[in-house]
């Protein structure tokens, strides 16, 4: 297969320095990258190292006399199929919104007609101003998607919106927005992510390892499809989804509780989140005293919300995960038809570097007709995307 080829405009950011990762990323999944660095861009980072990553000479001057492409721009307008700026300062964004051609960079992204994405890092004060939000809003109106910046840690020693996020995301954010994707218009999503708390008393909790990366990642790529998202999580530091409806919750009941409440009206319900099983007895009112033996804490067993959701299911598709450490062939196709499910996504978790707190996974996903499909390793906004495309052929009824 043809690779696929990015133009990587850089600019002069201090946030450049991830983007030589980010040039990475893509050579590593097989895209063809040509990189592009305005004068300010060549101050903080040298343009070998560009090279270097991107296996391909940069370009810098239009007017290089080296240069064996006459007319530069043109050729590298036409040779691209995806533009990224990456970091977009204030003033390339700026150049863009309203068609200014004075450099190598903004003149390349003027010759191109092809799907354009933006990266903004700059301060806070910057991001803030009216003429960026302004030019911003004229790039989205042209179609440039715009992938804002995070809150973080800036290189100006503070707390504030502005930072650049993370390549990997970067990767998976073009890759979601870039594939064909199939509609999910008028469709209601449910997801549960994260792990749910299980309070012992005011001070202490049950919970498990559960970040919610794999929930989130299929609530963005579910509401990137058209469908009408509603994500219940338990605690987590992720920030919220724009466009999704966010229920926060800590313990099993509540979850359930709004699953439940919402479950009539969905068309489907992917139960990523990590529930526990168990529940104190009784919450105590009051911190517990420690003594000097043993403690014994009893348990109780937490409703299981989908094998409920299973017995209540009427129209709705529903979508499981399971994590084992043995038999995952028996187990998942047991699990599957216990809980009355359309498709569970079962992961080996005695495997490395995978499920909990990872960015990557790797799945095998089971069907209630007895098929098999085998993801392989890849970050969870990957193995979303294959999940998500999975349910949709279901609701077709394919
Ligand atoms: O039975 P097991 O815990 O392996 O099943 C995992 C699946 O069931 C996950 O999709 C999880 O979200 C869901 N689950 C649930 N309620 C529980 C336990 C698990 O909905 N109490």
């Amino acid at each position: 297969m043809a690779k696929k080829h990015i133009a990587i405009y850089l600019t002069g950011g201090i946030a450049l320095y991830k983007a030589a990762s980010c040039v990475r990323e893509f050579v590593k999944h097989g895209y063809e990258v040509r990189c592009v660095m305005t004068e300010n861009a060549l101050k903080f980072v040298s343009k070998l190292t560009f090279e270097t990553l991107s296996q391909n000479p940069v370009l810098t001057d239009l007017f290089d006399r080296n240069n064996q492409n006459s007319v530069a721009h043109i050729e590298l307008a036409d040779w691209t199929d995806i533009a990224l700026v990456v970091p977009a300062t204030a003033d390339i964004i700026a150049k863009m919104a309203l068609g200014i051609a004075d450099d190598a960079v903004s003149t390349s992204l003027l010759a191109t007609a092809k799907p354009k994405y933006v990266v903004p890092a700059m301060n806070d004060k910057m991001w803030d101003n009216p003429a960026t939000k302004r030019n911003l809003d004229l790039l989205k109106q042209d179609g440039v998607q715009v992938l804002e910046p995070e809150v973080g840690f800036l290189a100006e020693g503070y707390q504030a919106k502005g930072r650049m996020p993370e390549p990997k995301a970067i990767y998976a954010w073009i890759t979601a927005k870039s594939s064909p994707k199939p509609s999910l218009k008028d469709k209601k999503i449910i997801v549960t992510a994260g792990g749910t708390v299980e309070e012992i008393d005011p001070v202490r909790f049950l919970g498990n390892h559960s970040t919610g990366k794999m929930g989130y990642a299929l609530a963005a790529y579910a509401s990137a499809c058209g469908a009408s998202v509603t994500l219940v999580h338990g605690p987590t530091n992720l920030h919220d989804l724009p466009g999704v409806e966010m229920v926060s919750v800590t313990s099993a009941r509540e979850m359930f509780a709004a699953v439940k409440a919402r479950f009539e009206t969905a068309d489907a319900v992917i139960m990523a989140a990590a529930v526990a099983d168990y529940r104190p007895e009784i919450k105590a009112d009051q911190k517990i005293k420690k003594v000097s033996g043993p403690w014994q804490l009893t348990l109780v067993r937490n409703p299981d919300i989908l094998q409920e959701l299973g017995q209540l299911k009427t129209h709705q598709k529903l979508v499981g995960f399971a994590a084992e450490t043995q038999n995952l062939f028996e187990n998942a196709k047991k699990k599957l038809q216990r809980k009355n499910l359309d498709l569970l996504a079962a992961n080996d978790v005695s495997k490395k570097d995978i499920g909990f707190g990872s960015d990557e996974n790797e799945v095998y996903l089971y069907f209630k007709d007895g098929k098999m499909l085998p993801l392989k390793k890849d970050s969870k906004q990957k193995i979303a995307q294959e999940i998500v495309d999975q349910l949709a052929l279901l609701l077709k009824g394919e």
